[in-house]
């Protein structure tokens, strides 16, 4: 039997399990963050790429057929090559999917004046993946996008509903607003912006919706689950979470009940760098 694996470059890819959990809580989930690594926001192509195929070949070696990459950066700048690539020549029938394609078909649906915003770290907004996405399945929608390099530091830090922390949140939502005063819909494109909520709704015009992307991503699982029976009946259904980082179990533990919702308990592994 199988498991699904989860993966994202620290504790952002919790907000997206806790969905995933919720929306199909009988199957068996394992969690692995990359915190010795992360963030990967500000890293290059390459090297995302390099770390995000060790972390998900870890998965595929721990009884994980099914790989979610729960991270934006992740899911922007390493997807295609190990899904065009790497998975072709394992010949396994193993599979990664990313968090990119769930959000970008959804989006339509938020907007009705058309004009959308991206919020993501510096790697999602630099590729262009978004625009690129958005533009295939909904060509008229107009997309303005802005890094927030600090956001996930602020995150990572615990600055959560803190003076300094709105002031940020705030410059980076009127920078996007600038740059289209049209926007009613704006994305958060990445898994840590979810815990800023609150300081981003206080910056945020009241007709413009915040989408975040879990339920989105968890909705798009359980279809995928009902076209692939062949695949959905191979995994364990124990209701079991397992948690690993890459760096201390204790850290990890003090900070991801926020992103989780509840106490999680990983332990640490050692991530074999073959690539
Ligand atoms: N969780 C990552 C994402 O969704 C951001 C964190 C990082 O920079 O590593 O893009």
């Amino acid at each position: 039997m199988s498991k699904i694996g989860v993966f994202d470059s620290g504790y952002g890819g919790l907000t997206v399990l806790k969905s995933l959990v919720k929306a199909l809580p009988e199957l068996h989930f394992v969690y692995l963050g990359d915190n010795a690594r992360a963030p990967y926001g500000d890293r290059s192509f390459d090297t995302v790429y390099h770390y995000t195929l060790d972390c998900v070949n870890w998965l595929f070696d721990h009884d994980c057929d099914l790989v979610i990459l729960a991270c934006n950066t992740a899911s922007a700048k390493a997807l295609r090559q190990i899904q065009q690539v790497d998975l072709p020549l394992r010949n396994d029938n193993k599979r990664v999917l990313g968090v990119l394609r769930p959000t970008t078909e959804s989006v339509g649906q938020f907007t009705q004046s058309k004009h959308v915003g991206i919020l993501g770290t510096t790697g999602t907004i630099k590729s262009d993946s978004y625009k690129i996405e958005i533009a295939k399945f909904f060509p008229d929608i107009q997309v303005s996008q802005e890094a927030c390099p600090i956001w996930v530091h602020l995150v990572e830090n615990d600055l959560l509903n803190v003076e300094g922390t709105d002031f940020f949140v705030n410059d980076h939502i009127q920078r996007l607003l600038e740059k289209d005063n049209q926007i009613d819909a704006i994305l958060l494109a990445c898994t840590h912006y979810p815990l800023l909520l609150d300081s981003i709704q206080k910056a945020v015009p009241q007709n413009v919706r915040i989408i975040s992307q879990g339920d989105l991503v968890a909705e798009k699982l359980v279809d995928y689950l009902k076209r692939h029976p062949e695949f959905a009946n191979n995994i364990l259904k124990d209701g079991q979470r397992e948690f690993f980082t890459t760096d201390q179990f204790n850290d990890f533990d003090a900070k991801a009940g926020k992103f989780y919702g509840q106490s999680v308990f990983a332990k640490r592994v050692e991530i074999p760098q073959k690539n």
